[in-house]
């Protein structure tokens, strides 16, 4: 268990609307529902940037430099970070940040195996969180922060000038930030990357509840909540939500939660964004060196340079 999951669980189902840290997808079982999502022919996001990647890549890697510190928040299939790590000259080391220790040290392993002088440093925590990471690598060009998979989409709008504030402390002036994001598109595309047809999608939405269950022995019936995925056209986001689909109640630790019938628990947002707008955000903090995107327009990824 992440330390602090049931302070933050609780304290999100006793918000109205309540709500729940995406981050709890993602144990093993979740981990392997998303690599899944990320094959269905609806969800267009991975495909789209691993083409852009595979076009330019060596663009981004001479973007990051030689000898840089690599540091990515989250980790997800791993598939975009070897990529990059196979085009990257002399990284002094790679730092994978995720709430999860098992999977990390699962691609600790594998990397080591493949990237046979690379050093990997993986650091437990949450990067939407405060951290620190050790310092030890004084020896690095610059810091790079490799976001990629759209996963700054889970980043509220109103939070991201805060968020970039802290990926520059990170990386520091002449460091810089390497971004994969998902761009504003009709709705119907949006819908049905959330909404697959083979419901791949709705269960790894439930699988957050089943997490919870695990991780603080808590009682939520799986069958009582539907997975509902819209787009919020006001706020250019798609809203993950489980509706509750009776009056319940759920057990947690010490306390009970109610939920009434067609109550939403929010789990995920996921923001997409004009081509323009991360470097209009970042006025100050970064300046945008290079803008990639897939001949659909559908993802882009941009590397910033702080500034
Ligand atoms: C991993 C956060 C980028 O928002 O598209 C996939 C997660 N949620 N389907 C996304 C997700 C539902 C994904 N990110």
């Amino acid at each position: 268990m992440f330390h602090g999951m049931l302070e933050e669980v609780l304290a999100g189902l006793r918000k109205n609307p309540k709500s729940l840290p995406s981050k709890y997808f993602y144990d093993r079982r979740g981990f392997k529902l998303f690599e899944e999502i990320c094959e269905l022919d609806e969800y267009y996001l991975t495909r789209a940037e691993l083409a852009i990647m595979e076009v330019h890549g060596s663009e981004m890697a001479k973007a990051v430099g030689e000898q840089s510190l690599l540091i990515e928040l989250g980790i997800g299939t791993g598939e975009k970070t070897r990529l990059l790590l196979s085009h990257l000259s002399a990284p002094v080391g790679y730092v994978p940040i995720d709430v999860s220790q098992d999977m990390l040290n699962d691609l600790a392993d594998s990397l080591g195996r493949e990237f046979r002088n690379l050093v990997v440093i993986p650091v437990c925590a949450d990067w939407m969180g405060n951290f620190e990471l050790p310092m030890v690598w004084d020896s690095a060009v610059k810091r790079v922060v490799y976001f990629p998979g759209s996963t700054i989409g889970n980043v509220d709008r109103l939070e991201l000038v805060n968020f970039l504030r802290k990926i520059r402390e990170l990386c520091g002036r002449g460091g810089g930030f390497l971004v994969g994001m998902d761009l504003k598109k009709d709705r119907a595309t949006l819908e049905a990357a959330y909404n697959d047809s083979r419901g791949i999608t709705a269960e790894f939405n439930l699988n957050i509840l089943h997490h919870i269950n695990k991780a603080l022995n808590a009682d939520f019936n799986l069958d009582n909540f539907r997975h509902y995925a819209p787009y919020n056209e006001e706020d250019r986001r798609i809203e993950m939500v489980l509706i509750s689909t009776c009056d319940q109640e759920v057990h947690i630790g010490k306390e009970t939660i109610r939920l009434d019938d067609g109550e939403p628990i929010l789990t995920e947002i996921s923001c997409k964004y004009d081509l323009r707008e991360i470097g209009e955000m970042a006025r100050g903090l970064f300046q945008i060196k290079n803008i990639w995107t897939d001949v659909d327009k559908r993802f882009s990824v941009q590397y910033l340079v702080a500034v």
